[in-house]
Formats: C-alpha cells, structure tokens, sequence
C-alpha cells in the first residue's frame, strides 16, 4: 500500500511551500517515502475550504494523509477533514480521535488514573465567570493548590496571575484567576474551563516542571524529546514499566497518533501532566525528525 500523504502548513508569503516552522519535517517526510502537500491553515481556520487544499495535486487523491502543522480547534480541524474528503483523502486521525486526545475532556477519562484531578465546565469565549460559576466547579477538587486552562492551553507564561490558584477554598482568588485566564485567552478559549489540582513534580532550576514528551504512533512510542519549553530535560530516562503503562493508557484512546507529556512527582511517581494530538504538537527545535516521520511513513 502507498504511504499516505503528509499535509503541512504553507508558507504564507510563498504558498506552495511548507511554512519554514514545518520545513525540516516536510524534508524528513519525502526521505521516509511520504508525499509532503501543503494546506492554507488560514483558510482552513476561515472554513474556506476549497481554497484550503487548492495546492494538493490531483494525483494524490483517493489517499490517506497525516498532518503536521499549527494546532487547530477540534471544530476547524474537522474542517480539514471535510475538506480532504472532498478530494478523495481520508485523514488517518478521525475528527473524533483528533477530539479526543487534544481536549482534556477527551482523554481525562483514559488516564484518570495517571493525571491529576481535574473538572471541567464547558465556556462561552468573552464571559466573564463570577464565584457563582467557579464554587460548584472546583468544590470536588478540596482545598490545596490548583491550577486554571482550558480544554487545551493554559497561560502558563502568566503563571500567578491566569493559572495557579494557591488554595482552592479562597473562592475570591480562585475566580479571579480563572476569570483572568478567560479574560487573556478571549476568542481563542478552547471548550471551556479546566481545573486541575496542583501536584508538585520534580523541577527546573525556574521552577518548572521538567517534563519528557513521548510520541506515540499506532500505540507504540516512537520517539521521546524534551518538552519544547525545557530542553533541559533531555537526559531524563522513563522507566519501562512507565512507557507500558502510559502506552495501554494510550491504546485505550484509540487516536493514531498522540504525545503525552510526563513528569516525575517530587514523591517518585511518573505522571501524565498532559496528552495531545501528535499532529499538533511541538518538536523541540534541535530536534531531528526524521524517526518520527519514519514511524508516520510505515503507517498504510
Ligand atoms: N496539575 C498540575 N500540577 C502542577 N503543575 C502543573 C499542573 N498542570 C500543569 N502544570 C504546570 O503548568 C504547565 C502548563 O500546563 P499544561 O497543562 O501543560 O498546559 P499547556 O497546554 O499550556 O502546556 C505544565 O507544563 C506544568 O509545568
Ligand atoms: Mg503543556
């Protein structure tokens, strides 16, 4: 069977070729047999989407296609696959499993076990939450530390401000931080709100948390990076029995192709901070791609 097709985002200045950001991979993907087609993520994101794929060459119609590109809302990535039907090409993620493994609501349930608690109230962009909204949401997480973002993102860089709530039972802080992060994230607020208890994990010398992301494909890990935003975790080891744990945790989802991001706890335990569409996520920039565009080509 012919490998399937890889859409990348183009280059918006010069739209038949991958955005610079993708370029390396969409390099890597014709070395590993995969025919590279470029997509206008603006006119996905516009639902235009004729124009979305007007530069995939008919020829590769009636094939299967990943993509690797900038993250796109569950609704908009649909969009794609819509789009990509109409040609003939069948994305090798469903809408659905795309749905699933980049919304928190989608894979809390699968690694419930692995993952701090969390509750989720779904949220209109541009509403401001009052005490009324956040009090019955976080009552079942207790008192403790805890943390705000959205079905997707958090605002992590505003840290004190829009995402780290110091203890839950003050109701006034809570809001604020959550209404804040709200507030910052405006239109692209995704889903709705997430609130998860704080659990301390083993940091950086800023004090983050130093996390490992592995790739997943077909459930099987096909490359561990360094978190894009702490590089200094490269020589982080997860032990097997983790990667055999998450990895059925990850099976169980049943989307193709997925990262997890995990981090030791300061008491010794691997945990899940955070899983995502594989086609979405961040390689590291010294990254080379090329194993996970390989794993990607083998897919028929
Ligand atoms: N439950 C938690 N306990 C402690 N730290 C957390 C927790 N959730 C997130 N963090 C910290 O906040 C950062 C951002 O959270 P994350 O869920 O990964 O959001 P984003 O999608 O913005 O990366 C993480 O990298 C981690 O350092
Ligand atoms: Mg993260």
């Amino acid at each position: 069977m012919a490998a399937p097709l890889l859409f990348v985002p183009s280059d918006p200045l010069a739209p038949r070729v991958p955005d610079e950001h993708f370029a390396r991979e969409a390099e890597a993907a014709r070395d590993a047999g995969l025919a590279v087609a470029v997509v206008d993520h603006d006119a996905v994101v516009a639902g235009e989407l004729a124009a979305a794929l007007r530069r995939v060459p008919a020829s590769d119609a009636a094939r299967t296609a990943w993509y690797r590109g900038w993250m796109l809302s569950s609704s908009a990535y649909a969009r794609l696959g819509s789009a990509a039907e109409t040609r003939g090409i069948g994305l090798l993620t469903s809408p659905a499993a795309y749905a699933a493994a980049h919304e928190l609501p989608g894979w809390y349930g699968t690694f419930a076990g692995s993952t701090p608690a969390s509750v989720w109230l779904p949220w209109e962009p541009g509403r401001t939450p009052t005490s009324a909204d956040v009090g019955p949401l976080i009552e079942a997480l207790g008192d403790g530390p805890g943390v705000v973002k959205d079905y997707v993102k958090s605002r992590k860089h505003e840290w004190d401000e829009a995402c780290f709530m110091p203890d839950l039972s003050d109701l006034a802080t809570a809001t604020r931080v959550v209404a804040r992060m709200v507030e910052l994230q405006g239109d692209d607020l995704a889903g709705g709100i997430v609130v998860r208890a704080f659990e301390r994990f083993v940091s950086d010398a800023g004090g983050r948390a130093q996390e490992v992301r592995v790739w997943w494909v077909l459930g099987a890990p096909v490359l561990v990076t360094p978190h894009p935003d702490a590089p200094a975790a490269s020589d982080v080891d997860v032990p097997a029995d983790v990667l055999d744990a998450v990895g059925r945790s990850v099976g169980a989802l049943g989307a193709p192709f997925v990262t997890t991001d995990l981090a030791l706890r300061a008491d010794g335990v691997w945990r899940v901070i955070e899983v995502g569409d594989g086609q979405v996520s961040d390689l590291p920039g010294g990254q080379d791609p090329a194993p996970l565009l390989r794993a990607l080509a083998a897919v028929g």
